[in-house]
């Protein structure tokens, strides 16, 4: 496990479910200590079986010497980090989840497919919705054709609360760190590709971002292959609490992720319940989807289950997540250059 940050420690504790020893490692001095002292592993021994239990942490005090012990390797480090360590563990024979997106820039992931390729080390990327159980439903009723020809998609995904504005300079902005996961769902479930898109984005939350170039208040329309048309809205301060839906609206039927006692809407309808209770954030919406990632990756080395996000499964939400930039730069709508199609 290298990097115990928001997600990473998510991830830490889910490893326990998976693995007989949590090497874990921070580069900040002392996290790493400090994560496995705080009882994650509760009655480890360190360096040893916790007694009567399957999971034991360790701390490490470097990338290397975590990379010689491990037999998989979970990375949630700050994106700028994620291609290089990929790629070393990867060189080593250690199979990888790498949290998303694996590197912001095409011409870099399109280089990084190839230079993984060769090793033939399984490389999966943590693009958890596609592990969600709502999610993977909606997928396979918009397949089996129940909402009938998808006329219109709309996806929202709007924190509670902005990240640690230390965060926004190495994010990667709106459309690269918090829509991407929109992007990815969105074309995973309807089953085609965005050819343009028309995006907008405005400052409301915090200055921060305009310094940074980016936007905590975005939205964007999307045009599919087949004529199906998107409407994507994010934002890092949503008071009401964590929204994260997926809505398709078909012919025969409208279906939704997110749409439950939770929603954070308040209907003004007479006589309409409030929602009862709301989620915080990405962790507590997600978690039933990042235990399930996690089992996929042990599954995944053993043999057992599928690779359902690799490398490649991130290059079309980063070409529609970059053609956003540019629209959003520009000001009009901007059509969606395919560039990786010999890779998909
Ligand atoms: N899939 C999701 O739902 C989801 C949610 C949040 C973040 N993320 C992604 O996860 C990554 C981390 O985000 P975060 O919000 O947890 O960030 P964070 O800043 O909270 O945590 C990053 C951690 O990595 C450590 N670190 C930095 N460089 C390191 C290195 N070389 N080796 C080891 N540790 C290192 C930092 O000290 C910090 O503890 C980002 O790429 C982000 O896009 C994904």
């Amino acid at each position: 496990m290298l990097g115990l940050g928001r997600i990473g420690s998510v991830h830490a504790r889910n490893a326990a479910a998976v693995a007989d020893e949590v090497l874990v490692y921070d580069a900040a001095p002392g996290r790493a200590e400090g994560f496995v002292r705080e009882g994650v592993y509760e009655g480890v021994r360190e360096g040893g079986l916790r007694p009567g239990g399957r999971t034991a942490g360790r701390p490490c005090d470097s990338v290397e010497s975590l990379l010689e012990a491990a037999d998989a390797l979970v990375i949630a480090t700050p994106t700028p980090s994620h291609a290089e360590l990929t790629l070393a563990a990867v060189r080593a024979g250690v199979p990888v989840l790498c949290e998303k997106p694996l590197t912001m820039e095409l011409d870099r992931l399109l280089a990084l497919i190839d230079e993984l390729e060769p090793y033939d080390v399984p490389v999966m990327v943590g693009f958890q919705r596609r592990y969600d159980p709502a999610y993977t439903e909606l997928r396979r009723r918009v397949a089996g054709g129940d909402t009938g020809r998808v006329h219109v998609v709309r996806s929202a995904s709007h924190d509670r609360l902005p990240p640690d504005p230390s965060f926004v300079p190495t994010s990667g902005g709106v459309w690269r760190d918090l829509l991407i996961h929109d992007f990815d769902a969105l074309a995973w479930i309807v089953g085609e590709r965005v050819t343009d898109v028309y995006a907008a984005g405005s400052v409301l939350v915090d200055e921060v971002y305009a310094a940074c170039g980016d936007a905590d208040t975005a939205t964007a329309t999307l045009r599919f292959e087949g004529g199906a048309l998107g409407v994507v809205t994010g934002t890092r301060r949503n008071g009401q609490g964590y929204d994260c839906r997926l809505e398709v609206f078909g012919a025969d039927a409208t279906l939704a992720t997110g749409v439950d006692g939770r929603t954070p809407v308040v209907s003004v309808e007479p006589g309409a319940p409030g929602p009862d209770g709301t989620h915080d954030g990405f962790m507590g919406r997600f978690a039933a989807a990042y235990q399930s990632e996690m089992e996929h990756f042990a599954g995944l080395i053993r043999g057992e289950a599928d690779n359902l996000t690799p490398p490649v499964a991130g290059l079309h939400a980063l070409e529609i997540a970059l053609a956003c930039e540019r629209s959003m730069a520009q000001g009009g709508p901007v059509s969606v250059p395919l560039r990786g199609d010999e890779h998909r």
